[in-house]
């Protein structure tokens, strides 16, 4: 039996969600119903928690870019998949219509096997918001190689950092991109990483903005060059590889609590079902609509809801290349004007900078198309929430604020578009097949409304990450093993009378700035790695508009120059070493950190201090130097 993917009203949602709790693996068939299978699954779910190990639609066969594609032609084949808006507004847009996609996609695919792509390939892809990028990644998944893209902010070093973790052989890239006024030189940002990476053995190049590059011989090659030697060849299909549902579709990498980023490991089938339920579902979208994700496909929001779940429901997708606030901080409403833009899915960081240059830039801008909006990346704060739902949304356009992170996939805790009460602040409530608890300290669930506690998941869906690459344990430990049978979020979150989620940030040491997810011990490390540096401890404090900032305390005895060059040498250590999206806001120079007797920095004094709050500042007698505490707060920024 085939469950339609949209429900139509709050009941129909009561209904499906219970059935979703009650009979999953019913639910989940049903759901998954509406994809195009090769061979259908032998068992929807295997699963436990502590190893852990989660297998959704065994022996099933697919290609995801078959859904993506191929199965939207017939009915789709003249309706634009990719309406994709430059940098700067005065160079023409342009359409890819789904068989134009479908036509670019297997001839990258093509590409991609002339160069000795293989199933099971790593491939990296470094590359500008061009509709190249939407191909790359879909060619990729056509010929059953798994892509690890990495956005354009981050350094050579933590480029090099995940290629040589997933051992990739290729790289895509371009010569360099635009973002506002910045032109950013990616292949040479990619020439520095690839010193460090012998596994590379191809790189391939597209034109975009004919910054001088190096290419080396035997080794890099023009993107333009490669698709015409496809086209002389005479073969414009590329048959999609059949891909078992468990096979890896991608890696991307994320910050946590401590080391290096994880690469997150998502799998064919559960993704596809997962993204494409969850973006037809909540966002309620009709065929012919037209919908702009602000999002870069660096992150999973454009993984899963620029890419790969929009494609999946024949949609029309907006990609823009640039920045909100450039030329004008009005360029967002031009672009929803120009399109006609019906769903606007951006991030509270975007909303509040853009709240930020005052309702003139709003005047004369023609809103009329919007009918829903969305926000994802960090909580959204009230006024932001008003202002986006008044002056955007003109009152009358629910706002889908979707809770959810790069492991799970897709939406977790989600209103779904007019069907879901919304109320300014809350994610609302689970989306079918998620089940939320709240748990205490000692992992003991909190029953009950007007509660809050630690978010986990007490059952698999279909979109959760199955393990991070190369290293199983380290997903165990750190999403699995601190509640037992739960996964772990990271997040805090209350539940209020009406039994809705409001998430109230990360309750681990990783922040969000403006809706980027930043480990702090990273940016230690990062900037430990300064030469005049003895040690440092980095916490999130409040900020306007980047809802977090960056706050570090460093040790710095022998400054090289006054603390002003002092401070810029220590930002550019953090730009070279992970992308100047790490950048501290504010560095304070202190002679020491405050440390319990056995060593251990005690962040919660820092953080209190960050954020201007120091009337109390808790027992600090446990602390080996207590004076250092009265130091740092008297200079604090
Ligand atoms: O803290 C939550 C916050 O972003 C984290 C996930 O970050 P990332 O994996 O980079 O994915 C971002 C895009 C999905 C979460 O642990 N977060 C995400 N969405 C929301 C949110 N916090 C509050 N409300 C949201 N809607």
């Amino acid at each position: 039996m085939k469950t339609p993917l949209k429900v139509t009203s709050f009941e129909e949602y009561q209904d499906v969600y219970r059935k979703s709790v009650e009979q999953p693996e019913e639910f989940w068939a049903e759901i998954a119903e509406n994809f195009l299978w090769r061979k259908k699954w032998d068992k929807v779910l295997e699963w436990n928690f502590k190893d852990p190990s989660i297998k959704w639609f065994r022996g099933a066969k697919l290609n995801i870019t078959e859904n993506c594609l191929d199965r939207n032609l017939n009915a789709l084949g003249d309706k634009p998949a990719i309406v994709w808006e430059s940098n700067d507004p005065h160079e023409d847009h342009r359409i890819l219509t789904y068989r134009q996609l479908y036509d670019k996609v297997c001839q990258f695919a093509n590409v991609l096997k002339n160069n000795g792509a293989k199933k099971g390939d790593r491939i990296c892809i470094y590359m500008p918001m061009v509709p190249e990028l939407a191909i790359a990644v879909l060619a990729c998944a056509r010929i059953g190689a798994v892509h690890s893209v990495v956005f354009g902010g981050f350094s050579s070093q933590s480029i090099a950092d995940r290629i040589k973790d997933a051992e990739c052989n290729i790289v895509i890239t371009s010569d360099g991109g635009y973002r506002g006024t910045k032109e950013i030189p990616l292949k040479n940002i990619i020439d520095d990483a690839l010193v460090q990476c012998p596994s590379i053995k191809r790189c391939i190049v597209l034109t975009r903005s004919r910054t001088p590059v190096s290419m080396i011989k035997g080794r890099d090659v023009w993107w333009e060059d490669e698709v015409k030697k496809v086209e002389t060849q005479g073969n414009p299909d590329c048959p999609a590889e059949e891909m078992d549902a468990e096979d890896m579709l991608f890696i991307l990498y994320t910050s946590g609590s401590t080391g290096k980023p994880k690469g997150v490991v998502h799998t064919c089938g559960g993704y596809m079902v997962y993204t494409g339920y969850t973006f037809a579902n909540a966002f309620q979208y009709n065929q012919g609509e037209v919908y702009f994700c602000t999002a870069d496909i660096g992150w999973i929001t454009g993984h899963s809801y620029i890419a790969y779940g929009p494609l999946t429901q024949g949609a029309t997708v907006v990609m823009f290349e640039g920045i909100p606030s450039w030329p004008t901080p009005g360029r967002f409403w031009d672009i929803v004007e120009k399109f006609k833009v019906n769903i606007l899915y951006t991030a509270p960081t975007a909303i509040r900078s853009l709240m930020s240059f005052g309702d003139e830039v709003l005047k004369g801008k023609d809103f009329s198309s919007i009918k829903k909006l969305g926000s994802v990346g960090e909580p959204i704060n009230e006024e932001a929430w008003h202002w986006f739902d008044e002056k955007i949304g003109l009152g009358h356009c629910p706002i889908v604020d979707t809770w959810w992170q790069t492991e799970t996939g897709g939406f977790m805790i989600s209103p779904i578009a007019g069907i879901t009460k919304t109320k300014p602040g809350y994610a609302t409530l689970p989306l079918p097949g998620i089940q939320p608890v709240l748990v205490d300290e000692n992992g003991k669930i909190i029953e009950g409304n007007e509660v809050s506690g630690n978010l986990c998941i007490r059952f698999p869906w279909p979109g959760m990450l199955r393990t991070t690459y190369g290293d199983h344990e380290r997903c165990r430990t750190t999403y699995f093993a601190t509640y037992p049978d739960l996964y772990f979020t990271g997040d805090g979150c209350l539940r209020d009378a009406d039994g809705y989620y409001r998430i109230t940030g990360r309750v681990d040491d990783v922040l969000n700035v403006s809706g980027h997810r930043i480990g702090t011990a990273e940016v230690e490390n990062a900037i430990n790695m300064h030469s005049s540096v003895v040690e440092s401890a980095v916490v999130g404090y409040p900020h306007d508009i980047k809802g977090q900032g960056v706050y570090a305390f460093v040790v710095c005895p022998n400054k090289h120059g006054d603390d002003e060059l002092a401070r810029k040498d220590i930002m550019m250590t953090v730009t070279r070493i992970i992308g100047a999206i790490a950048r501290p806001d504010k560095i304070q120079f202190v002679s020491g950190l405050p440390k319990t007797r056995s060593g251990k920095i005690m962040r919660r004094i820092l953080r209190k201090i960050a954020e201007g709050d120091t009337s109390n500042l808790g027992d600090t007698s446990t602390l080996l130097d207590p004076a250092v505490v009265e130091e740092i707060k008297e200079g604090a920024l």
